[in-house]
């Protein structure tokens, strides 16, 4: 197979409908899609944890020793990766010896959210009490991991780096790893009803350590994780610890860190498995789900599409210290971060119901995270159910999908197949955004993106059409191999504003339709505003 050239692929084709175009190219591969970009993020926030996932074994909604019965169910279908918890910044609060052994005799304490400057909603405020104002512990470590082996994840645990020491995060590494009665801590858990260790492999060496975590300067980070990592005992699982990496674009903290760890020696880089980056967009909690104009529409989806200059930038960085390439992005919370709506219960802090421009930002960012499969090797939007980027809403016995958990179905083929160079060219679309100064200034995005990845015989073509009214209709060429089949799954509405809620649950689904595919190009149609997902079959 020869390579096509970037120069190939600009150059004026002959007259054709279609007025877009992507090309395949199969034999430029980047690397395999590491299934945990599937990850997830469960924090004791809001109704995150009580509610979302614990309603308890005696409640009316069905449950399996009282974790929410649909939402395992549903988040199973998923594969999902890892799930990491306890926060966020609940976790730099937090003691784990709160949350193990008999659920009566566990304390209860005041919540990191119940009273910190991220508490900015008058109903917030007017809360009186419950599980996310005072925490009652009756979600722990061992309720955790059973979520996780219920869904078939692997848990990933957050350690509390600012106000707890290292000798309570050895003492939780022993309590989860450390083999039956062979400690204190392991014969505790053995009494706790697990007598397997829970082999917990992702460790977070604390949680926004420049923020809520500490704020520390990176040079203080670099010394508290030198400190945290010095011995660590393995118990025969492999530990894959994970840093607190930087807030969106900071690569000052990403430098200065590397330059702080590297002081005591290259052999402290073989430590980090993965640098955790943190980016948001939407307005942190400000304005309101669906309540957007077509310029905001593309704003947002322009601003979560930074992602990919983030991991380009700090990639870069990171090699200026790692030049063996070791440590690779864990891109630990992402997602569009809206206000709370009006409709849900006060607790549910930072809870809405997600649109369709949320279900496209989920795409742009697992489009990105696969196009730079040889980077990053976890993503996990902010948070699995009620709250911010969720994939799941719930109340009670009401429990819906969201957008965003539809966009995670229809992208489960990627996930360990082998992401492969994918050219798109197609006419920008362009909008107004306002500038510090309240000023209109003219903006544009891409027309088309995505990414694709090959598996055996499996071709998985991804593509966003951001455009608000416009169908483009795509001349696709596949370099290297011909099409026997093929198969169109799209998530789209003529409702830019389109949403699942407990009166109307499937308002907005993903539509499968068969695709007559042979030869080595073929011509789509992209509806606008839509998530495609493409499957072929190689001959
Ligand atoms: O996801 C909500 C919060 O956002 C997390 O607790 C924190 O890490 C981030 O600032």
């Amino acid at each position: 197979m020869l390579a096509t050239s970037a120069a190939a692929l600009l150059a004026p084709r002959s007259a054709k409908a279609a007025d877009a175009r992507i090309e395949i190219l199969l034999n430029e591969p980047i690397g395999p899609v590491n299934p945990h970009i599937y990850s997830h993020f469960v924090e004791h926030l809001g109704g995150v944890v009580y509610d979302g996932i614990w309603v308890g074994e005696r409640s009316k909604v069905p449950n399996y020793n009282g974790i929410r019965k649909a939402l395992v169910d549903n988040l199973k279908k998923l594969k999902p990766g890892v799930i990491r918890y306890p926060g966020g910044c609940f976790a730099d609060q937090y003691d784990w010896r709160d949350g193990v052994g008999p659920r009566d005799k566990r304390p209860t304490r005041v919540n990191f959210w119940a009273d910190t400057r991220y508490k900015t909603t008058k109903a917030y405020e007017d809360l009186e009490g419950g599980p996310q104002k005072y925490e009652g512990n009756h979600f722990g470590t061992d309720e955790f991991v059973s979520f996780c082996r219920m869904v078939g994840a692997e848990p990933y645990l957050a350690a509390n780096v600012r106000s707890r020491d290292v000798r309570v995060f050895l003492e939780w590494l022993e309590y989860c790893n450390a083999p039956a009665n062979l400690t204190t801590w392991s014969a505790e858990r053995v009494k706790n009803g697990f007598r397997d260790p829970h082999k917990v492999s992702f460790w977070g060496v604390g949680n926004e350590s420049w923020g809520c975590g500490g704020d520390f300067t990176p040079e203080e980070y670099a010394t508290e994780f030198r400190k945290f990592t010095a011995w660590l005992p393995t118990y025969g699982v492999p530990l894959k610890l994970i840093g607190s990496g930087p807030n969106g674009g900071d690569v000052s903290w990403t430098r200065r860190f590397f330059q702080g760890l590297v002081e005591k020696g290259q052999r402290q880089i073989g430590k980090l498995y993965g640098w955790g980056l943190h980016y948001y967009c939407g307005s942190t909690g400000q304005q309101i789900a669906n309540e957007y104009s077509e310029n905001e529409w593309y704003d947002l989806l322009e601003r979560s599409n930074r992602m990919e200059t983030l991991i380009e930038d700090h990639w870069q960085v990171m090699g200026e210290f790692d030049r063996e390439r070791r440590v690779k992005l864990a891109v630990d919370e992402w997602g569009a971060w809206h206000k709370q709506d009006a409709d849900v219960p006060p607790g549910y802090l930072y809870a809405y119901a997600g649109t369709l421009r949320d279900a496209l930002i989920s795409a742009i960012n697992l489009d990105i995270f696969q196009r730079h499969a040889d980077k990053v090797v976890m993503a996990n939007p902010a948070q699995l159910v009620n709250t911010i980027h969720s994939l799941f809403h719930t109340y009670e016995d009401k429990f819906v999908l969201t957008p965003n958990y539809h966009v995670f179905e229809m992208y489960m083929p990627h996930a360990g197949a082998t992401a492969v160079r994918t050219e798109f060219i197609a006419p920008k679309a362009s909008f107004t955004r306002l500038d510090a100064q309240q000023k209109e200034i003219a903006a544009s995005l891409w027309g088309l993106n995505g990414s694709a990845s090959v598996k055996d015989k499996q071709l998985v073509l991804t593509v966003v059409n951001p455009h608000h009214n416009q169908t483009r209709e795509t001349e696709i060429a596949i370099r290297g191999a011909s099409l026997k089949s093929g198969e169109t799954r799209t998530l789209t509405s003529t409702d830019l504003h389109a949403r699942n809620s407990f009166a109307n649950p499937r308002a907005l689904e993903p539509k499968t339709a068969p695709l007559n595919a042979s030869g080595s190009t073929i011509t789509v149609q992209f509806p606008p505003a839509s998530v495609t997902r493409l499957l072929f079959t190689l001959s």
